[in-house]
């Protein structure tokens, strides 16, 4: 646990209360009563002067991966994961519809297309590509809380007819800010005044250079409702996620995040995205402060598979309670060790919160006085 009481830490040091006390005020804490939260750098501070070596323990540290290698390339290459951003109206939903029906047609198993928050495409080459069906920027901003990149390439919409707009503008301030980078879809290329080389120069007055005017941003003509382009633009994916060289390891603890989660027919159910490890029906993998054992893995057109690799999406059931949109995933190796890390989640919530608490008392009374 982070906190601890003064109570607590007198007893789990064994000390007699009077010479605790005394050694606090020596090291000027004051006066302190048992029932004071101390953080864990004070306590382990107090500790080390009655000679302990203070541990932190966290719950979850031994379920994470092995750190990665430096040479990345004996782990074989993973799909990427794209986001799509872009302006109010400038045709995010149509693309993603485009895309997700050939990705549909190209699933033997077919089915009735489901919204789950991802989905694979499998293109002819024998690539694919992931891509995130999470409202880009809420996606993107939880993500960015969280100190990680969950995408790999933002497709940055535009529509010819409207050239850059302020969610434009926002997005490519998010792709810059997370260092990911971007292939602009200069979309609704079917329509009459659809005027491609001014969103090219008005992206460039907004520093995104187009590569045919000489800069380094990759741009392709689509129309998501003819489906003009679609095929250069996954190529243009593919193309810069070869360069990117994105790799993981197929055969490590599984890590990823939750991307959605909801209640249906069948009970708690997560779209997960894997980031590392391969996850399997049986799994036991925790999440926040929740916790499940594989039932079944599902595809975004609802057939059972059997594993999901890294950069792959899928849908889990078989959750103890309902997990959270954003929250990452590690696998556990038994149900015991699931519920402990779940435990001791929620104590340390619960010890944060009496913390704030006991904060805010102290605080209060300071004021009086
Ligand atoms: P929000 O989710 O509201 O931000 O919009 P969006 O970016 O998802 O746009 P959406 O896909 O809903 O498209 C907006 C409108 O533009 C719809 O009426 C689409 O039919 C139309 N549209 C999208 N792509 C194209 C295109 O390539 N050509 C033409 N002519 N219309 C398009
Ligand atoms: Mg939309």
């Amino acid at each position: 646990p982070e906190f601890i009481s003064v109570g607590q830490l007198a007893t789990a040091l064994n000390v007699p209360s009077r010479n605790f006390d005394r050694k606090l005020k020596q090291l000027g804490f004051g006066e302190l009563s048992h029932d004071h939260v101390l953080n864990s750098e004070n306590a382990g501070l107090i500790a080390m002067e009655f000679n302990f070596e203070p541990v932190v323990e966290s719950a979850d540290d031994d379920l994470r991966a092995a750190p990665l290698p430096e040479d990345m390339s004996v782990f074989p290459q993973r799909p990427p994961v794209v986001t799509i951003m872009g302006h109010v109206d400038h045709g995010k939903t149509t693309l993603l519809d485009f895309l997700r029906k050939s990705s549909v047609a190209a699933n033997e198993h077919g089915g009735i297309t489901q919204h789950i928050g991802a989905f694979n495409v499998l293109l002819e080459s024998g690539k694919s590509i992931t891509f995130l069906d999470t409202p880009g920027h809420a996606a993107f901003l939880s993500m960015r809380q969280r100190g990680a990149n969950v995408t790999d390439i933002v497709i940055l919409v535009v529509a010819a007819d409207d050239s850059v707009m302020p969610q434009t503008l926002e997005a490519i301030k998010h792709a810059k800010t997370a260092d990911v980078p971007m292939i602009v879809a200069i979309n609704k290329m079917d329509k009459a005044d659809a005027a491609p080389e001014r969103v090219k120069s008005d992206l460039a007055r907004h520093g995104v250079e187009i590569e045919d005017i000489g800069g380094d941003t990759q741009a392709v003509y689509v129309s998501g409702k003819t489906g003009l382009g679609m095929e250069e633009l996954e190529e243009a994916v593919v193309t810069l996620s070869e360069i990117l060289d994105h790799r993981a390891d197929p055969s490590s603890s599984v890590e990823g995040w939750i991307l959605e989660s909801s209640t249906k027919s069948n009970g708690r159910v997560a779209t997960v995205l894997v980031r590392s490890g391969t996850l399997r029906p049986g799994d036991i993998i925790v999440a926040g402060a929740t916790w499940a054992r594989v039932r079944t893995l599902k595809n975004e057109a609802g057939a059972l598979v059997e594993e999901v690799g890294p950069g792959m999406p899928a849908e889990v059931d078989g959750w103890r309670d309902q997990p959270v949109a954003g929250d990452e995933l590690l696998q556990a190796p038994t149900e015991q060790k699931a519920t402990e890390v779940v435990d001791l989640r929620l104590t340390k919530q619960e010890q944060l919160k009496m913390a704030e608490d006991t904060e805010a008392i102290n605080e209060a009374r300071r004021r009086e006085q």
